[in-house]
Formats: structure tokens, C-alpha cells, sequence
């Protein structure tokens, strides 16, 4: 059967894992593996800007000896034209998998439904798995393992980063901590499936109001934009509600002393996060974006495999 990554919690624990190491095999033998030699073209659809998702998907195919067709949605029939099952239907008699940033994780879920390709998710409103597949390889480089650190997101709970850190953190064994106000709770859903994952894992979830109990003791921390693509119109209420998460040195400084700070990029520098911090020894940001490539080759090869 084939299978899809639309959410973080469709890879196993040793699934993950798997990845991860084939990420790291990857990135030390850049060109090792050609599994779409021939070439076979891979669509990577965009309704949503990008640079990283773009880049890394576009250079990690052309890698493993396949083609990039980038679509932006913009100038095809998908979006409000074709339905996301019709659009699924033509690609997969000419691509070997579609990968796919849309708003609506419904829209991933109706496309993954009526092909036979492999269907990536590079970003809804709901869930970004891509980046997290990057940021735990690069938690993995720097700490020597994932089970049992603690990572703490702060900033809006409902965010497809937050989502995604309590799903996948709870997939690898980690204690994940969101801190955020009461307006911007994580979907309650969500919460409560990471949960059960972490019941099997030995990690844990927990959602903090207070910023500072939540980054105490962390391993890891990490935010994300507080005006995510879609809520421009909401930057002020936003700004005024989520002023107190913001990551500066004094935030920090109550992680672990060698802790490590995250952020999928791009920042808006002096709002979620400090230059101080995002530009300081602690930040390994350019890493993480660098990861983005070795883990979605890894991803990709590893779902033609299980094609
Ligand atoms: N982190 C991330 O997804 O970056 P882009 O929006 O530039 O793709």
C-alpha cells in the first residue's frame, strides 16, 4: 500500500528512526542514492510562498537522479479549479510522488486518497512534518539522541510548528512543552494524539501558560513566527497577545546551559525571537535549514521504497 507523510504521527517511532538514520547516511554520500534515476519527475506544488521548501525539495530531487516540477498553484487549474482528487489522478500517470504546501490539511488528505504516488505534505495550516523531520536531525547531531530531551515551543500553540513538535517530539520519546496563551491553545485533538503516543514512547506533553516554567530545564527551544502565512490581518491582536513568549537571552538563559534554539524560518527578528538568540552561539538554525534537504531526500526514498 502506498504511503503518504501528511502528519507527523504517520511515521512509527522505528519508522522515524529509520529515517533519520538513512537522513544522516544521506548527507555523508550526498549523491549515493539515485532512486529516481531515469529520470522520474517528482510535482512540488506551492499555493503558499516559499524559499527553504522550494529549495531543498527541488535540489534533493534532482540528487536522487529525478526531476523537479515546481507548480504554483497560481498559474494551474488545482486550487478552487480542479479538485485536489481530479489534479491526483493526472499527476500520478506521469510523476513518481507529489509533494504539496496548501492551507487546508483536508486538501492533502483528498489528494492522498485517489493516487497511487506518494503524497508529501511541505506545510498546511495544520502540520509542517518536513520541518520536523530536519529539526530532529538536527536536535539528533547535537545532542547524540532524541528520547527523553525536553523540547519547549513557545508562541502560537495553534500553529502547524506546535502541532507538529507535540506529534513528532511525542513519536521520538521526548517530553514536549507548548507555551502559549489561552487564546492560542493547540487543537485539543492534536494534544490528545500525541498524547497517546507518548504513552507508548516514554515521553510526555505538557501546555504551559507561563513562558518561564515551560523553557526551565529545556534541552531544546524553539518558536516560530507569530504571523503565519494567512493571518497577516491578525499581526497586531497577535503581537499584543504573544509579546510575552518572545525568545531572549533572559528567556534562554533558564533553558539548560547547553541547550539549543530552533526556528523553521523565516523570522521576524525582535518579535517571537531576539537577533541576540537567533544570532547567538545557542542557535543552530542554519543547520536545521541545511537539514531540510538530507531529511526529505531520506523521506522520499524511503517512501518510493514503500511505494
Ligand atoms: N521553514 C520553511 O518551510 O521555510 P519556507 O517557508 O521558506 O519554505
Amino acid at each position: 500500500m502506498t504511503r503518504h507523510f501528511l502528519r507527523d504521527d504517520d511515521l512509527t517511532q522505528a519508522e522515524q528512526t529509520a529515517i533519520l538514520d538513512l537522513a544522516a547516511q544521506i548527507k555523508s554520500d550526498r549523491w549515493g542514492r539515485k532512486p529516481l534515476a531515469g529520470p522520474e519527475t517528482v510535482a512540488v506544488i506551492f499555493d503558499k510562498s516559499s524559499t527553504r521548501t522550494r529549495v531543498s525539495f527541488a535540489v534533493g530531487i534532482a540528487d536522487l537522479g529525478g526531476v523537479p516540477l515546481i507548480i504554483s498553484t497560481a498559474n494551474s487549474q488545482l486550487g478552487g479549479k480542479e479538485s485536489p482528487s481530479d489534479t491526483a489522478r493526472v499527476l500520478e500517470r506521469q510523476v513518481a510522488a507529489i509533494v504539496w504546501r496548501t492551507y487546508a490539511q483536508s486538501g492533502l488528505v483528498e489528494m492522498a486518497a485517489n493516487t497511487t504516488v506518494p503524497v508529501i505534505n511541505a506545510l498546511s495550516d495544520e502540520f509542517h512534518p518536513c520541518q520536523l523531520l530536519a529539526d530532529l536531525l538536527t536536535i539528533r547531531e547535537q545532542k547524540g539522541k532524541l528520547a527523553g530531551l525536553t523540547v519547549t515551543f513557545l508562541g502560537d500553540g495553534a500553529d502547524n510548528m506546535a502541532h507538529s513538535y507535540l506529534l513528532a517530539g511525542a513519536t521520538a520519546g521526548m517530553h514536549v512543552r507548548v507555551a502559549c496563551p489561552a487564546d492560542y491553545l493547540p487543537d485539543e485533538r492534536v494534544v490528545a494524539d500525541a498524547d497517546a503516543i507518548a504513552v507508548t514512547t516514554g515521553g510526555s506533553v505538557t501546555i504551559y501558560t507561563d513562558p518561564a516554567d515551560a523553557v526551565a530545564g529545556a534541552d531544546v527551544v524553539v518558536t516560530d513566527t507569530w504571523v503565519s502565512m494567512g493571518k497577516e490581518q491578525e499581526k497586531a491582536a497577535r503581537v499584543a497577545l504573544l509579546g510575552a513568549y518572545k525568545v531572549d537571552a533572559e528567556l534562554m538563559s533558564l533553558a539548560k546551559p547547553d541547550a539549543i534554539f530552533l526556528h523553521c524560518l523565516p523570522a521576524d527578528r525582535g518579535y517571537e525571537v531576539s537577533s541576540e538568540v537567533i544570532d547567538g552561539p545557542q542557535s543552530v538554525i542554519w543547520d536545521a535549514a541545511e537539514n531540510r534537504l538530507h531529511a526529505q531526500k531520506a523521506l522520499m526514498v524511503w517512501l518510493l521504497e514503500h511505494a
